[in-house]
């Protein structure tokens, strides 16, 4: 579908906090999806366009991360962390359940348009494994029967609340926010996304009186460099 014009002055709003075109493009690839639901063809005319950039450096960016999507994507992307923490305390079976429960596989999506389903590398919540997202948002300690009862909630259209964070939205929405235009739901914006077991480590560090080494001036001094 051809690019709107207020996509187009959406593009330009995310290129213009950027002191180089090209570095908007990975918010850009995000601004395709929330508009087109994936990465389409018409969408990477508007990066090459915008950022004069060629068609093959857009795509080989939009192939290279894997939360750009080469094809239509339901109203929720289920991902199921098979990394080796998450894997070996269940996260296998579960993306084997709902793979069958679903009947689709690796980045499918339901006959209804609600589920694409994906297994995930790690998603950086090994403290509360085995850990599935909704639309990048954690539901912690997963079993294959809690997970099954999720997938039901989001095809009911009665989207659970996360463990923590942030209220579920649709996919397209969270594209549009991580595109970098806010969420301005209230509870979004008071939503807690820590959990007990990722403040119990701080908890311990602030006791001991430990802290993060500071960086040696020679890092600085050459981060400084290529700022200039
Ligand atoms: S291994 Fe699953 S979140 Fe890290």
């Amino acid at each position: 579908m051809p690019v709107t014009e207020e996509t187009r002055t959406k593009a330009r709003e995310i290129i213009a906090r950027y002191p180089r075109p090209r570095s908007a493009l990975l918010p850009m690839l995000h601004l395709v999806q929330a508009e087109e639901g994936y990465i389409t063809p018409d969408g990477i005319g508007l990066c090459v366009e915008e950022l004069g950039l060629t068609r093959a450096e857009v795509g080989a960016v939009a192939t290279f991360y894997t939360m750009y999507k080469r094809g239509p994507t339901g109203e929720y992307l289920v991902s199921v962390c098979t990394n080796t923490l998450c894997g070996l305390l269940g996260g296998d079976e579960i993306y084997a359940t709902l793979r069958e429960y679903l009947g689709v596989g690796h980045n499918e999506t339901t006959d209804d348009g609600m589920i694409t389903l994906e297994h995930a590398e790690c998603l950086a919540a090994c403290d509360h494994a085995p850990v599935v997202t909704v639309n990048y948002e954690y539901f912690d300690n997963q079993s294959e029967e809690s997970a099954v009862r999720l997938v039901d909630d989001l095809r009911a259209g009665t989207p659970p609340r996360p463990t923590r964070g942030a209220p579920l939205c649709g996919f397209r929405e969270i594209s549009r926010q991580l595109a970098g235009f806010l969420d301005e739901r209230p509870e979004a914006r008071d939503a807690v996304s820590i959990a007990e077991p990722g403040l119990a480590g701080l908890r311990l560090a602030v006791e001991r009186g430990e802290r993060a080494p500071e960086y040696p001036e020679a890092t600085l001094a050459t981060t400084e460099r290529k700022e200039a």
